[in-house]
């Protein structure tokens, strides 16, 4: 069962049926790169089966459960792939005030930037509380989650003496390479391991993301379920039978007819982070040789306030990809007023689900109307199970509009260069 359904009608005047036919043998080609190891990056195609190589959630429950209840807060390090996916699926499925309503460790994220307000501010937070850590890194060289591993690590040992912060650490890691498998190696850190065949922005579906996930009290089972379920829905060649690929094949069109940005856009606060991982996914995968959608993302209705002018008369090199909540968890009325001076009573009794309704079908039809080409992306609903299909849906599907494009999905060569600047203005040996 699909708790996904890709919607392309406002596609229509921009796209037509004979496009999308003419592009199958390309997928079919694309397909079976992907299926049998001979396109570009094969080194790195872990992340197709892991749902369906997914035997046991026992390790990391087990060791997500003695973190729970050893701590007040838990900090997971980490940047890029080994940040964003948990953080998405923490923000997707918790409430949105899970750090001071939800039982369990407040959970905070480190070691994603470089800045020394952020992190004297953490410290200030966690001042007096217990705290564990997840350090994440799959080089273990990174230098952003390197820095803060180091300042946390101190302020661990200080408080607990090595052997205690020993049990609050918690390191996911290369199998064998890495500053920070040498550092686990020697400390007796608990470890998990990062496939060799998974790249980082893949990775949320491997202990990168499973255990902050299961430490924040996510049944990451029925998580992986539902990526199970993505894995036999999107790994049909067919168009037809595939909307991970009918969504790649539209976006690879209208970037042929220079819509070169996409949008996503959405109407739920939690979907905020699951955005910056689509981003993160997209745009590393797919920017390179000069080519590539530049993958942006708005928060309606809030961004109608700012972005919505822009998008509805600015330049036309755009299309929409709305990511749409079909039902909330629950449901709030709005009320009716005696008075009715703030003239809202024609809206009494109706659940502010179906306003936010009617402000996405509204924003779809002016903003084709105003030349935006857009699609929709429904969600059943905000349970692990539909999160896990969700993932494999867009992993899938950037897979795919990469090999279209003719580029190496699962690098990221660019991303070398700002290092190498800064490691020579920092003076580390060798730069
Ligand atoms: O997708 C990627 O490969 C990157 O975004 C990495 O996840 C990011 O650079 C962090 O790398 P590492 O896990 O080696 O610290």
């Amino acid at each position: 069962m699909s708790n996904l359904s890709l919607d392309c009608e406002n596609l229509k005047p921009f796209v037509s049926d004979l496009e999308v036919n003419d592009l199958q043998p390309q997928v079919n080609l694309c397909h079976d790169e992907l299926e049998d190891g001979s396109g570009q990056g094969s080194d790195y195609l872990g992340w197709m089966r892991l749902p369906s190589c997914f035997s046991d959630s026992a390790e990391i429950d087990s060791a997500a459960d003695t973190i729970r209840n050893s701590c007040d807060v838990f900090i997971v390090v980490g940047i890029g792939g080994s940040y964003l996916g948990a953080r998405a699926g923490i923000s997707y499925l918790n409430s949105s005030f899970s750090n001071q309503l939800q039982g369990g460790p407040e959970i905070y994220f480190a070691g994603q930037n470089i800045s020394s307000d952020y992190h004297a501010d953490l410290f200030d937070l966690i001042e007096g509380r217990d705290v564990c850590l997840n350090v994440i890194s799959k080089s273990g060289t990174t230098t952003e989650p390197a820095v803060a591993f180091r300042l946390l690590k101190q302020m661990m040992e200080k408080k607990y003496g090595a052997n205690g912060a020993r049990n609050r650490i918690v390191v996911t890691t290369d199998s064998s390479r890495g500053a920070l498998k040498s550092l686990a190696d020697e400390l007796g850190y608990r470890t998990f391991v990062i496939p060799d065949d998974v790249g980082g922005r893949y990775s949320v579906l491997t202990p990168v993301g499973l255990f902050p996930m299961a430490v924040a009290g996510i049944n990451i089972k029925e998580l992986m379920e539902g990526a199970r379920q993505g894995e036999k829905l999107y790994s049909k060649p067919s168009l037809d039978q595939n909307d991970a690929y009918y969504y790649a094949v539209m976006r690879q069109l209208l970037y042929q007819k220079g819509k070169t940005t996409e949008i996503l856009a959405t109407f739920q606060p939690a979907f905020h982070y699951l955005a910056d991982w689509w981003k993160q996914l997209a745009g590393e995968s797919e920017g390179k040789d000069l080519k590539g959608i530049f993958p942006s993302s708005v928060e309606f209705t809030s961004d109608l306030h700012s972005m919505g002018q822009w998008i509805q008369e600015g330049n036309r090199n755009i299309f929409e990809t709305f990511l749409i909540l079909e039902s909330s968890r629950r449901q709030l009325k709005i009320p009716t007023f005696k008075n009715d001076a703030d003239g809202l009573n024609y809206l009494a009794g109706e659940t502010l689900d179906t306003v936010n309704e009617k402000a996405w079908l509204g924003t779809a039809s002016a903003h084709k109307e105003g030349g935006v080409p857009n699609m929709t992306l429904k969600i059943k609903d905000r349970s692990p199970y539909s999160l896990g299909q969700v993932f494999y849906f867009f992993e899938r599907a950037v897979a795919m509009t990469g090999y279209l494009n003719g580029v190496n999905p699962f690098d990221q060569p660019g991303v070398e260069f700002y290092k190498k600047n800064m490691f020579k203005l920092l003076g580390k040996p060798g730069f």
